[in-house]
């Protein structure tokens, strides 16, 4: 049938930075003069920054010139920035080395698919950028999930058909992604929030090796 690709998403499948996010975003609606609390930051996860800045500004009912939307867009990222300075290997979440290991040690093509403009630095500071064959982030989409283009570009560079392709998402808009990119869609998180998803596991741990295996040898 063809050799089959892995594609995970970054923020919420191998790291947890939407805690960094969320800081970062409710710094700035504070300066604003408004509240933003966790439950709104779940409609920014998947999200381009661009677009989570618009739904910022509608939370706190603030309208922008574009002047000071284009500085706000910059004074967020600074500010996450310096949250994601200080980040180690210690903030990979639980199991995904072993899976990566397990992939690598198969000689199965990774690739990272994320809306991220950030990606490449996180993954160097937690050490595991040298897994990646490919890296398709914020910087190389034109179309933001639930929009395919990011997976398929992965799968493109990955030199692996689409419909052979595992996503790894957290976030609603990139299940959807992934399903409209004709690939196996493994929802990582609350299963009631990422119900579109084919599989669904609370975390990596969840995902044992008989499982990989399956996903490896389902399209043989
Ligand atoms: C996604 C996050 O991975 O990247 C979103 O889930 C975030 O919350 C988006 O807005 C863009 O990230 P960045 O690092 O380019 O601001
Ligand atoms: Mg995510």
């Amino acid at each position: 049938m063809g050799k089959v690709g892995f594609i995970f998403d970054l923020d919420g499948v191998i790291v947890d930075t939407a805690k960094y996010h969320y800081l970062a975003w409710r710094k700035l609606a504070n300066e604003l003069g408004f509240e933003f609390t966790k439950e709104q930051n779940e409609l920014f996860k998947g999200v381009s920054r661009k677009r989570c800045l618009e739904i910022l500004l509608d939370i706190g009912n603030v309208k922008a010139t574009q002047k000071q939307f284009d500085t706000w867009m910059i004074e967020k990222n600074l500010d996450y920035l310096a949250y994601i300075e200080k980040m180690d290997a210690s903030e990979i979440l639980p199991d995904v080395p072993r899976v990566l290991n397990f992939l690598k040690e198969r000689n199965i093509p990774i690739a990272l698919g994320s809306a991220s403009k950030n990606a490449q630095p996180i993954l160097e500071k937690v050490g595991l950028l040298p897994y990646f064959d490919s890296i398709v982030d914020g910087n190389n989409v034109a179309k933001a999930k639930p929009d395919p283009e990011v997976f398929l570009i992965a799968a493109d560079n990955l030199k692996v058909k689409p419909e052979l392709c595992v996503v790894f998402e957290d976030a609603v808009a990139g299940i959807q992604a992934a399903n409209a990119a004709d690939m196996v869609s493994i929802g990582i998180g609350d299963l009631d929030i990422l119900n579109e998803a084919q599989y669904n596991f609370k975390d990596f741990t969840e995902i044992d090796n008989q499982f990989l295996e399956l996903l490896l040898n389902k399209n043989k």
